[in-house]
């Protein structure tokens, strides 16, 4: 038990590195990185402030359409977590959206050092068009995803449990099988010790730490 604590993956230092307009703006591809892609406001920025204990490191808002750019967070100085702009805000002109969809899909396809993208998802919604349609081009395109079902606290139990289940078997009338998922909430801190402790896995497995 002493150990399992003392070898629990604990973010002791969150740094903001630096945000880029495209991915040749982007940090040299030399550490791994697991970057968070979502609809707008769904929670991404929240989230990445969740598990680094530090609401100010990204920026969020109630607000859709707030992080738009890619943002990278330099993680006890081995890692990057990887904030993006969301997709699928009606609201934006159809230009700014065009080239919100090119800087997500530029990065998602040609970043050599993303280990996993994780997938933003309502937790309160049924699978979402878009959502469905953004995970099956990351099949296409080999893109290693899982998916994280946000803002929890916001549903009952029961609702959750149903909403989630709801949603797996629609994936699997698509799909052979599930992606790893996990469940969060920025406000309670549901799902942090398993994401991290998932990243953790990924970067031991990849052995590039
Ligand atoms: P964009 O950058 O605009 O794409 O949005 P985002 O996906 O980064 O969302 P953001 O983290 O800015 O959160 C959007 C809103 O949802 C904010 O008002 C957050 O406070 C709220 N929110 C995010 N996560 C949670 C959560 O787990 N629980 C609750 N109750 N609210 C949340
Ligand atoms: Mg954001």
């Amino acid at each position: 038990m002493t150990t399992d604590i003392k070898n629990k993956m604990q973010i002791r230092k969150a740094i903001f590195k630096q945000s880029a307009s495209n991915i040749k703006e982007c940090p040299k591809p030399t550490l791994p990185e697991f970057a968070f892609i979502g609809r707008s406001n769904v929670g991404k920025s929240s989230l990445i402030n969740m598990l680094c204990n530090n609401n100010k490191l990204a920026k969020t808002s109630a607000t859709p359409g707030k992080t738009q750019l890619i943002n990278h967070f330099l993680i006890n100085e081995h890692w990057y977590l990887v904030d993006l702009p969301g997709y699928g805000f009606a609201k934006t002109s159809k230009t700014s959206r065009t080239k919100f969809e090119t800087i997500i899909y530029d990065y998602c396809k040609k970043r050599d050092t993303l280990v996993c993208l994780f997938v933003l998802i309502d937790s309160r919604l049924p699978l979402q068009k878009i959502d469905l349609e953004f995970m099956q081009w990351c099949g296409e395109t080999d893109i290693p995803f899982s998916i994280i079902y946000t803002k929890a606290d916001k549903n009952s139990k029961s609702h959750l449990a149903q909403n989630v289940k709801n949603i797996e078997k629609e994936l699997l009338s698509h799909w052979e099988e599930l992606p790893n998922s996990f469940i969060s909430s920025a406000e309670t801190k549901t799902g942090k010790d398993d994401i991290l402790e998932f990243i953790d896995y990924l970067i031991k497995e990849n052995n590039v730490n």
